[in-house]
């Protein structure tokens, strides 16, 4: 019989924790930070809704979102509910790689303030403009178009916000919403009014179960 070589175990084990440890790592790299390099931003979207507790969009929503900006080469978006500033790390990143800018607009100044301190440890502070007001009575005071919107305040003021941005929205440009799926009941006249608008192609993905609402501005 072989004398059981301790080492030659030793050796296998380890072997095994290295192979198990590479098929964990090509399992994360489906998560919704796969190929984010960003050091500064990356623990951030990963723990923010965790440490915040609550409202923020799901991860995954927000690398779709990222996405979105970054192939459509997006120059100037337009959030309407910042909270504490998670959506738009995810948004501020993208931006930042297009060369573009994002202007959010938070109500609350606690989660507004805390938004911008995110904003700043990001590293995104140049590329995004957190701003602590209305956005009822802010928009109409911001100039030019934009060819991004995100559209996460409160629910049922969706349709109303869709009026003040829909013609300052670019042809080839898009208006996004969250939760559209999860809380459709409590803005059923802002999906019918995406429906019925002929200027606008919409669909709706459920990347999460919260459903996103993409239209984008016919040409
Ligand atoms: C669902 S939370 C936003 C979450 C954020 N987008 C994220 O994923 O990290 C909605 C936010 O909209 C803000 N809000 C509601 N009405 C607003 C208004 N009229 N103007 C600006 N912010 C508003 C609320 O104070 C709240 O912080």
């Amino acid at each position: 019989m072989r004398k059981f070589n301790g080492w030659k175990a030793i050796g296998i084990s380890i072997l095994f924790i290295v192979l198990l440890q590479t098929m964990g790592l090509s399992q994360t790299d489906k998560t919704p930070f796969a190929d984010i390099n960003n050091t500064r931003v990356l623990p951030m979207l990963k723990n923010l809704p965790r440490t915040y507790g609550g409202m923020n969009i799901p991860a995954a929503d927000g690398r779709f979102l990222h996405d979105l900006i970054i192939e459509n080469k997006y120059q100037r978006g337009l959030e309407i509910g910042t909270s504490n500033g998670y959506s738009g790390l995810w948004l501020g990143l993208a931006f930042q790689e297009t060369g573009g800018e994002l202007i959010t607009l938070e109500i609350e100044r606690k989660r507004a303030e805390e938004a911008r301190k995110n904003f700043k440890k990001a590293g995104l502070d140049k590329v995004i403009d957190a701003r602590i007001c209305d956005a009822f009575k802010e928009i109409p005071k911001i100039e030019g178009e934009f060819d991004f919107i995100f559209l996460d305040a409160w629910k049922p003021d969706y349709m109303e916000f869709l009026q003040l941005v829909r013609h300052r929205v670019k042809p080839g440009g898009v208006i996004t919403a969250h939760n559209v799926l999860n809380a459709g009941r409590e803005m059923q006249d802002f999906l019918d009014a995406l429906k019925t608008d002929q200027g606008l192609e919409t669909k709706i993905v459920r990347i999460s179960s919260a459903g996103v609402s993409i239209s984008i501005v016919k040409k």
